[in-house]
C-alpha cells in the first residue's frame, strides 16, 4: 500500500477560465507551473465558478473559453500524465466544503480582503457586491484544501487569498480536528509583465499579447509599445530599466541583454530594430506551442466531427 504512496509534495493552482491566455500569465504563472510538475504532484484547477463571482450573467462565453485555457495549458507542456488538469464545476466536492468553510470565516474578515477592497474600487461596485464575490477567497480556500495541498504556486497579487485559506486551515483544524495543512505560496521569479502601454499586462485593460498570436500580430503589438519618451531619435541614448520593450527582452532575449542594455544606452541602439528583434524573440518563443496548440485544435476537431 505505502509503495503506491506519493512521496513528492503537492501543489495546487487555478486559473480563471478568461479565453487564450497571454504571455503575462505564461510568465507569472505557466512556464512555472511547466517546471514544477517534475517536482510536485501538480493538480491544475480551471476555475469557472469563479468566473461567476463577478459576470455571473455573462454566461455564454465561459463554455468556448474554458476549452481555450485548456489547450493552451496543454500546449505549453503540462502533461496530463504527470499533472491532473481539471474544471472546477466537475468536482463538487469543492462547493460542498466552501459551504463549510463559510461558516468559520468572519463577514469583517472577508470585507477587509485588500484583493475584495481593490476589485470595488476597480468596478465601482460599492452597494452592489454579491454574497458570492465576497465568499470569492473562501472558494479558493476549498479548491487549495480539498486536495490538502502543501504549496500553491501563485503570483504576488495572490498573498492575500494565501493568507486566507492559511486562517481558515487553522480556524478548521483547531474547532474540529486537524486535518488540513496551511498551504505556503510559491512566488513565481518574474511576476510582472508590462503591456505596450507599461502597465501590467491583463486581459481586462486589452493591453495583451497572446502566447497564441501569430508572428505578425506580436509584431504590431510590439511595435506600438511605449519606450524611454526621452529617446526620440534613433541614436538619442535611452535608458532601458524604464523602456517596455527592454522588460520583454530581459525574459525572452536572456542570453543578449547585456549588448541590448548597452547599446541602447550609449544611442547606437534604434528602438525600431530594438522592437522587431523583440517581437522575433518572442515569436521563437512560442513557435513551438503555436505548433502543437494547432495539432491539439486539429484532434479536437477531429474528435467531435470524426472523418475530417
Ligand atoms: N484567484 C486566482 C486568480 O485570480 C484563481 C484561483 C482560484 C486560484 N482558485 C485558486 C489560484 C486556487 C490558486 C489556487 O488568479
Amino acid at each position: 500500500m505505502l509503495k503506491h504512496m506519493n512521496s513528492k509534495k503537492r501543489i495546487l493552482s487555478g486559473v480563471q477560465p478568461t479565453g487564450k491566455l497571454h504571455i503575462g500569465n505564461y510568465v507569472g504563472a505557466l512556464s512555472n507551473w511547466v517546471e514544477l510538475q517534475h517536482r510536485y504532484e501538480s493538480f491544475h484547477c480551471v476555475v469557472d465558478w469563479h468566473s461567476l463571482t463577478v459576470t455571473y450573467d455573462q454566461t455564454d462565453r465561459i463554455a468556448d473559453d474554458t476549452m481555450e485555457v485548456f489547450l493552451d495549458l496543454l500546449a505549453v507542456g503540462l502533461d496530463p500524465e504527470k499533472a491532473t488538469i481539471f474544471l472546477q464545476s466537475m468536482v463538487p466536492e469543492h462547493a460542498e466544503l466552501h459551504l463549510l468553510f463559510s461558516m468559520l470565516i468572519m463577514l469583517g474578515r472577508l470585507e477587509r480582503n485588500p484583493t475584495f477592497k481593490e476589485k470595488v474600487k476597480d468596478l465601482d461596485l460599492r452597494g452592489e457586491v454579491s454574497y458570492g464575490h465576497l465568499g470569492y477567497p473562501v472558494l479558493q480556500a476549498a479548491d487549495i484544501l480539498v486536495y490538502r495541498a502543501h504549496a500553491v504556486p501563485v503570483g504576488e497579487d495572490q498573498a492575500p487569498h494565501l493568507e486566507l485559506t492559511r486562517e481558515i486551515a487553522r480556524k478548521f483544524n483547531t474547532t474540529y480536528a486537524d486535518i488540513f495543512p496551511e498551504p505556503e505560496t510559491l512566488l513565481t521569479p518574474f511576476p510582472r509583465v508590462p503591456g505596450p502601454d507599461g502597465r501590467k499586462m491583463s486581459k481586462s485593460l486589452g493591453n495583451h499579447i497572446l502566447m497564441s498570436d501569430e508572428p505578425d500580430d506580436i509584431a504590431a503589438k510590439v511595435r506600438s509599445a511605449i519606450t524611454d519618451p526621452k529617446k526620440i531619435r534613433k541614436n538619442d541614448p535611452g535608458d532601458p530599466n524604464i523602456c517596455n520593450v527592454y522588460a520583454w527582452h530581459v525574459i525572452f532575449s536572456s542570453d543578449k541583454l547585456e549588448e541590448i542594455a548597452a547599446t541602447c544606452r550609449s544611442g547606437e541602439r534604434g528602438c525600431v530594430v530594438c522592437k522587431q528583434e523583440a517581437a522575433a524573440a518572442i515569436s521563437d518563443h512560442f513557435g513551438p506551442f503555436r505548433e502543437k496548440r494547432m495539432e491539439l485544435v486539429r484532434d479536437a476537431m477531429g474528435l467531435l466531427r470524426p472523418g475530417i
